[in-house]
């Protein structure tokens, strides 16, 4: 060695720093063989292999220039007969060899480090970095994601979106959620609205055309009531997604409010934006219409106290990733899809009620549901208990398998934690302006006409002969008798509760 490499190079620090970052080396090529073989590798490996192992091959290898510079310096002050540099004669064949072995061993650390911070960078913007690393905080996120529509959208691409300066800063605040998790000090829940989320027309827009917005979409809804028998009530809606642009004429519908053609903008009270007392209206030929609520009065100066924001996407798709369910919508759902079974007595009720107890964990709540399922027919209905074993069984099952998804107990996240904008019945949504409480001062009222953004349509089974059903446009009529309460009041103050 020593006769090849100039006389700096022989020292016991450099040689052991480097050995060692020759092992590290080693270890980072074993892991990423290991990585490529098995696809289910954990999270952590991947900070092991990208990020970790390559800092303490680093570290080694800038001990190791720290040796070398040390020796010479040595070198110099007395015992050296060397010149101020190596001189490298190539017609030494022994130089030569030492020269190209280093060249070597050079360009395969440099495309190695390249290939490995490309890896990293590749990883910190991985769905399973963002959304399992620090695996308690952001379970809920994660969980609810998965169960999404966009469960094959990346993070990245509504929390990031494409270019450089977003990228950055989204770093630089990962760091500091970085050492909020390491020193135990992050807010559970997370807290929402997202200040600095990046506007919706770089990230949604991406994806999501809003001037083709203008079909109807039918909804079959399915609901049941609290009662023994778990008294069954249907309707579908075609819901109005039109609104966008003016393009293919003149449109009307849900997509109205966007900064195509119309501008929105609003204040509000509270930081979930839930509590709007203002409205302002821009239509295409820029006339401006102020609202105000009559619920909520406020002075022009209180209004001006506040901030102002115009309406993009996320102020009613607040929750197109992370939806953590009501849980009469849940069971409803699990209901009509036959994973809970329906006939079993007053399951409706007893389903949401055990979901919506006080547990400390996960694991406690599905013991809890058990018990309280179990104990619920074993007292009240023997017969069912005996006869129904297995369909009260997959019901339990399915009862902790709703909470899994949409109740975090150690994040303290809920839907009683995120509020949803879209509809009206079990969060204010849409009802925050559309109350009929929003008064312009010429006497315009935004609307709570109920076929405004939806028209509601029976469906009935075709007559004898026909396949398939025939839909009506019907008038709304509330599964059980409250008299015109529906019409006065917002569903919200009977529904926000969980029944
Ligand atoms: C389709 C777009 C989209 C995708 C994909 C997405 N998110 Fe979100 N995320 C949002 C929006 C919108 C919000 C709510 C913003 C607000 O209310 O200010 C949000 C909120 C959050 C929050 C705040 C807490 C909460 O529950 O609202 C966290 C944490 C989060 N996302 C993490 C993730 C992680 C981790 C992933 C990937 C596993 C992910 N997101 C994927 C759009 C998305
Ligand atoms: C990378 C592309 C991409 C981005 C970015 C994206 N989406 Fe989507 N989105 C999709 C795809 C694909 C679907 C259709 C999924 C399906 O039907 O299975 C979808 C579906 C939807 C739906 C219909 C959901 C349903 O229940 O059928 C809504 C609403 C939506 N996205 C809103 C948003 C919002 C709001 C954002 C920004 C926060 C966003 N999307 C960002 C790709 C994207
Ligand atoms: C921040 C307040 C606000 C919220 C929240 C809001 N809207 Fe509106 N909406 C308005 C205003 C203002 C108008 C215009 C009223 C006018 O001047 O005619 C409007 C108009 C509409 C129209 C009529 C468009 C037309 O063609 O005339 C529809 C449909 C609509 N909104 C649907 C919705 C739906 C659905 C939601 C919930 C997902 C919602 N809005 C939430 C303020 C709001
Ligand atoms: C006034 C509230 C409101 C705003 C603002 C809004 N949407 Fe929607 N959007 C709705 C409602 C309500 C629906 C129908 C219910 C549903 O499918 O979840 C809908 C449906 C959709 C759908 C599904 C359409 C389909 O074919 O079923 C997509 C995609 C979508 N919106 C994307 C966007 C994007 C992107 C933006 C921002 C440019 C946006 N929306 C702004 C309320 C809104
Ligand atoms: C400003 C728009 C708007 C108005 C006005 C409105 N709705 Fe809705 N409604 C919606 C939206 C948006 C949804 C959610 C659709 C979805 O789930 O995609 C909805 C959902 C519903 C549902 C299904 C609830 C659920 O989550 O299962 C019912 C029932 C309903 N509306 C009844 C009414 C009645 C009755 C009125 C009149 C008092 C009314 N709506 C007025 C926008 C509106
Ligand atoms: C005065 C209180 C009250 C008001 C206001 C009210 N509801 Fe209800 N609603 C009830 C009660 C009570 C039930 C029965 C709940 C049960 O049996 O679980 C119910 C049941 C329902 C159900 C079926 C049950 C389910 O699974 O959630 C729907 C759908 C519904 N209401 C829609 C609406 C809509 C839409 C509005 C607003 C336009 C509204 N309600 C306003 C009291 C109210």
């Amino acid at each position: 060695m020593s006769s090849r490499f100039p006389k700096a190079f022989s020292n016991p620090l450099t040689y052991v720093s480097a050995a060692l970052a020759g092992v590290a080396f080693l270890f980072i090529l074993f892991l990423m063989i290991w990585e490529a073989l098995e696809p289910e590798a954990s999270p952590y490996m991947g900070v092991l292999t990208f990020i970790a192992l390559p800092s303490v091959m680093l570290g080694f290898l800038a001990l190791a220039i720290v040796g070398v510079v040390r020796e010479r310096n040595r070198i110099k002050a007395g015992l050296s007969v060397e010149q101020r540099f190596p001189r490298i004669d190539l017609n030494d064949p022994a130089k030569r060899r030492a020269a190209l072995t280093v060249l070597i061993v050079a360009s395969v650390l440099a495309i190695f480090s390249a290939f490995g911070s490309y890896k990293a960078y590749e990883y910190t913007e991985s769905d399973e970095f963002c959304g399992q690393m620090c695996h308690t905080v952001m379970q809920p996120e994660f969980t609810a994601y998965q169960q999404s529509p966009h469960a094959r959208v990346g993070c990245v691409k509504c929390h990031i979106g494409p270019g450089a300066g977003w990228f950055v800063r989204s770093k630089l605040s990962g760091a500091y959620q970085v050492y909020a998790v390491a020193a135990n000090v992050y807010p559970r829940p997370i807290a929402t609205p997202i200040a600095n989320l990046r506007p919706a027309r770089e990230t949604c827009e991406q994806c999501h055309w809003p001037d083709q917005f203008y079909h109807e979409n039918l909804q079959e809804k399915t609901y049941y009531l609290s009662d023994e028998p778990n008294t069954e009530t249907s309707f579908a809606m075609l819901v109005k997604i039109g609104g966008g642009t003016g393009e293919g004429g003149v449109q009307s519908g849900i997509h109205y409010h966007m900064y195509i053609a119309n501008e929105v903008s609003y204040v509000h009270a509270d930081t979930q934006r839930q509590i709007i007392p203002w409205v302002k209206a821009v239509d295409r030929s820029g006339k401006e219409r102020i609202y105000r609520s009559t619920e909520i009065p406020s002075s022009d100066e209180e209004i001006r106290g506040l901030t102002e924001r115009k309406m993009d996407c996320i102020d009613c798709h607040n929750r197109p990733s992370h939806q953590y369910h009501h849980p009469a919508d849940v069971v409803n759902l699990a209901m009509a899809s036959g994973r809970i079974d329906k006939t079993l007595p007053s399951m409706k009720s007893l389903a949401v009620e055990t979901l919506e107890g006080k547990y400390a964990t996960e694991a406690e709540a599905h013991e809890k549901i058990e018990q309280a399922i179990r104990a619920f027919y074993a007292t009240n209905h023997a017969d069912v208990a005996l006869a129904k074993r297995a369909s009260i069984g997959g019901a339990i099952a399915s009862v902790q398998k709703v909470y899994s998804n949409n109740y975090f107990p150690e994040m303290n996240t809920s839907w009683h934690a995120f509020p949803n904008n879209i509809g009206h019945l079990y969060f204010p949504g849409c009802f925050r302006c559309h109350d009929g409480k929003h008064v312009s001062d010429d006497g315009k009222v935004i609307s709570k006409d109920c076929n405004v953004c939806h028209s509601i349509i029976s469906k009935t089974p075709a007559p004898k002969g026909k396949s398939g059903f025939v839909y009506e446009s019907t008038e709304f009529q509330h599964p059980v008798d409250i008299g015109d309460s529906w019409k006065d009041m917002n569903c919200t103050e009977c529904h926000a509760k969980a029944k």
